[in-house]
């Protein structure tokens, strides 16, 4: 295929004396590690790890090669088979026709009009949340913790019209050592777990066991009323009578728990740093609260008034662009591919890094500050320079239903109560599957006398 102008055409191969004086780095905040190999050696750097050939992508246009203009020839990395462990053959580990199928059946859960028919149920459920955490005592703090909750329950009463208050909290401190199980193996150098029998093992299992008895249990309630709503469980039901009858409810497991896993982690560290992001900047939580003014009412954000919160909007995107939930994304080349004189070959892995490519100086002015007015302006100039969802045919099917649960959440925080730090401790990032902020930190939340 040919390649496009901009794309560079050398590989930078860092030596092996180059990589060990990396090494600390990529062992702590790896993300800005990485930002910092490619500003140091380019756009398409390849690290030698022994035994495995990975080629960093940080320009938007390589992006845009892997991702979509040459996406045939990339499959998700190697990382996938240590996800199927967990997820199966929902839509992030299958390809092929499989993955059509399923993504075809999900598909209009996610579409904008339907996401949008979803406004009240989600104010709803985050307005009740908070009345709930929150009160009106005269200041409660919250953590990243409580995100999650929020974050499950939204994507619960969306998705499958459950009500999962009786089982979140089992299910969440499952989902936890499910996930750091899987964290420790994607970023092992050797990856023990594949064939010996650990501690981090047993517990995975049994874990994943946990999850799959509470999953069902749901999965049975709202089987129990399968006509009633149009979400997504009921287009999987109706999927799923393609599907060979003995194979039928392992697909819908796989199929469901793929989607909790991607959207409800995803959303939950994004919210986080929007709220960090908030109480760090006292001016841009006072210009939310004045977009918010008049638009929140005591069942959560008003439908009609989403449209209008351009600035919320542009908050969450500018929280996105420099602390995208999905810091870096993996894919395998199947056949030798070439930009210009570069060779990647067949087997290579290629990791497009979004962290890096929100933070380039050559495309965002002031790239490591927090100014969400960049976003008022309309989409970034060059495609692919703005990715938290990726792109091409694998790009993320949450993404309208991550940015309206986002603005709500905000909008309907920002218009009750004034968000504060508790302490100055400094926060930093933990790259594993998510960028989760690290340490976890408190906020306080002060109820604002409503106007009269
Ligand atoms: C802030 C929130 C979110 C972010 C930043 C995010 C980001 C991403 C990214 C970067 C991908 C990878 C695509 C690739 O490999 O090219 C992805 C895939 C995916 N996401 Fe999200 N996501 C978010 C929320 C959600 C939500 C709420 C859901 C569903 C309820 C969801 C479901 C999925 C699924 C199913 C995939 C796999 C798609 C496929 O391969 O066909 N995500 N997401």
């Amino acid at each position: 295929m040919s390649v496009p102008q901009a794309v560079p055409t050398r590989v930078h191969r860092m030596s092996f004396a180059q990589f060990a004086m990396r090494a600390p780095g990529l062992l702590g905040d790896r993300a800005e590690a990485i930002r910092r190999i490619a500003l140091d050696y380019g756009d398409l750097v390849e690290m030698p790890i022994p035994g495995k050939h990975i080629h960093i992508v940080t320009s938007p246009e390589l992006a845009r090669h892997v991702l979509q203009h040459n996406n045939k020839n990339y499959r998700r990395s190697f990382d996938f088979r240590i996800m199927q462990t967990f997820l199966g053959d929902g839509l992030i580990t299958t390809h092929d026709e499989f993955w059509q199928h399923a993504r075809r059946a999900a598909m209009p859960a996610f579409r904008q009009r339907f996401v949008e028919s979803l406004t009240d149920a989600i104010a709803f459920e985050t307005s009740e949340y908070f009345d709930e955490a929150l009160g009106n005592d005269q200041s409660t703090r919250l953590t990243h913790a409580a995100m999650s909750v929020l974050s499950l329950r939204l994507f619960a009463s969306t998705m499958l019209s459950v009500n999962v208050r009786n089982e979140e909290g089992r299910f969440l401190k499952a989902m936890q050592v499910a996930v750091r199980h899987l964290d420790r193996r994607l970023a092992a150098v050797v990856d023990t777990d594949a064939f010996m029998p650990t501690l981090s093992k047993r517990r995975f299992h049994k874990a994943t066991a946990e999850i799959d008895e509470i999953l069902a249990t749901w999965m049975r309630t709202r089987l129990s009323h399968p006509g009633e709503k149009d979400d997504l469980m009921a287009l999987l039901l109706r999927a799923s009578a393609d599907i060979e009858e003995s194979k039928r409810s392992s697909w819908l497991r796989d199929q469901v728990l793929t989607s909790l896993a991607a959207g409800h982690e995803t959303v939950a560290v994004a919210l986080a740093w929007c709220l960090l992001m908030l109480a760090t900047h006292q001016a841009v939580q006072d210009r939310v609260r004045a977009e918010t003014l008049g638009k929140v009412g005591a069942r959560g954000v008003l439908r009609e008034s989403v449209p209008t919160l351009a600035y919320t909007d542009a908050v969450v995107c500018e929280t996105l662009r420099l602390y995208p939930s999905v810091w870096s994304i993996g894919r395998e080349a199947l056949g030798e591919d070439r930009f210009g004189d570069a060779v990647i070959p067949a087997g290579a892995t290629v990791m497009v890094c979004p962290y890096a490519i929100h933070r380039r100086p050559d495309l965002w002015a002031d790239a490591d500050q927090f100014i969400p007015d960049r976003f008022l302006a309309g989409p970034p100039a060059r495609p692919f320079q703005y990715l938290p969802f990726s792109g091409g045919p694998r790009h993320c099917i949450g993404d309208h239903l991550s940015m309206l649960e986002l603005k709500i959440v905000i909008a309907t925080l920002v218009s009750r109560y004034r968000i504060e730090r508790v302490d100055n401790r400094r926060v930093g990032k933990e790259p594993l599957v998510s960028l989760r902020p690290h340490p976890d930190f408190e906020l306080r939340f002060t109820p604002i006398p409503r106007p009269t």
